[in-house]
């Protein structure tokens, strides 16, 4: 069936409406995950194997579904992850992305391989903003980042610590998806075949990587795929001293993005990061992977006193968040959640996205019998 934005009610639906618009190579980049994509399925079906356990009769005419997190007061306790590329999904990109944090009052990140720079995020947009940072081989353009972000007042630098190497994304192999894309034969006929798209992307603003364009070609005028991205230009040597360094040098706001197992979680607390993002990459970089929910709850326990800890990945639904708040996470985050919707429709497609996820925590607190996040506790759930 044709699919509208005015009939898409859930993230599936959302998915769909991309497909739907997107040329093949450019979905699949983004639905598509690494190896045989089992992490990527389980971070979703995670959520599956407990159940809520509402208390009634609480008078909820009125909640509070605000959280505070890394020094911001969010309207709701469910934020925009930074993800890559997004003028190549929807035209509007960034900016979309950026005004509907806005609208809902809420953190965004825009990353180091965002089609937007960051003079402009930090000049129009006024929710808290997160910069994803990825440590370059080239010092220089590292550096440079960080000091950008610090003069366009960002509010936290989110360092990726999962993408060492990069993934095995399959779909990529096999669509042949590069940044920017190819003009091939096969690829101009999928660009014929989603016309709306081509006249943007080939008629619109030029497609670059704002924050590298100037230090590297890769990426804006040589074309390569995400993983050769990161398996020639990001820096394998880093470790938990250059981590500590960056935090030192930002001296704001320190979010570590992909950390998974409790020692790592530990050493973020140890090294001062005011928040981690329990993440596996949406599943994108090592198959076989735990999910972050199947995770969340041995982390809380260990560093939930001392840093903030967000439940990124596999999130479709608002009683997905309502589980991660309930084990303890702070808030939580997700990239195709609204990548989809960009994709499908810009920034009405987004709003949309983000108000339909707002309505279900809301209607799910309710019907749970919470006025605020803090009821939200490990007595409301069971495993089964
Ligand atoms: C990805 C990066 C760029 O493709 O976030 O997963």
């Amino acid at each position: 069936m044709f699919k509208r934005l005015k009939n898409c009610h859930n993230t599936e639906d959302f998915r769909l409406l991309a497909k739907q618009r997107l040329p093949g190579p450019v979905f699949h980049y983004i639905d598509g995950a690494a190896d045989d994509e089992i992490t990527y399925r389980r971070n979703t079906q995670a959520f599956d194997d407990c159940d809520l356990i509402p208390n009634v009769l609480a008078g909820v005419e009125s909640i509070d579904m605000s959280t505070t997190l890394m020094g911001h007061k969010m309207a709701m306790p469910l934020f925009l992850s930074p993800t890559a590329l997004q003028r190549l999904f929807h035209h509007e990109g960034e900016r979309a992305v950026a005004a509907t944090a806005d609208k809902f009052n809420t953190y965004f990140g825009i990353s180091s391989l965002a089609t937007v720079s960051i003079e402009e995020i930090g000049q129009h947009y006024s929710a808290p903003k997160m910069f994803q940072l990825y440590v370059h081989k080239d010092k220089g353009l590292t550096q440079n980042m960080i000091d950008r972000c610090k003069a366009a007042k960002f509010d936290a630098l989110s360092l990726t610590v999962d993408t060492i190497v990069g993934g095995n994304r399959e779909r990529d192999l096999r669509s042949g998806f590069t940044s920017p894309m190819k003009l091939t034969a096969k690829s101009l006929m999928s660009f014929a075949s989603h016309p709306a798209w081509a006249m943007n992307y080939l008629f619109g603003e030029k497609f670059e990587l704002s924050q590298l364009k100037d230090h590297v070609e890769e990426g804006t005028n040589v074309t390569l795929s995400v993983a050769d991205y990161f398996n020639t230009m990001l820096d394998q040597s880093m470790n938990w001293q250059t981590a500590e360094e960056i935090r030192r040098q930002w001296d704001g706001h320190f979010c570590l993005k992909g950390i998974m197992s409790v020692s790592d979680a530990v050493r973020a607390a140890d090294i001062g990061a005011t928040a981690i993002m329990v993440s596996n990459h949406g599943g994108r970089q090592l198959d076989g992977g735990r999910a972050p929910f199947d995770q969340l709850a041995e982390i809380v326990d260990a560093v939930g006193d001392r840093v903030e800890v967000i439940c990124d990945g596999g999130i479709k639904r608002g009683s997905h968040i309502l589980k991660a708040l309930s084990v303890g996470a702070k808030a939580c985050s997700g990239g195709r959640l609204y990548l989809y919707a960009l994709a499908g429709a810009g920034q009405p497609g987004v709003e949309r996205a983000i108000g339909l996820l707002h309505n279900e925590i809301e209607r799910g607190m309710k019907l749970m019998g919470c006025k605020s996040i803090a009821d939200l506790n490990r007595d409301n759930l069971r495993y089964r």
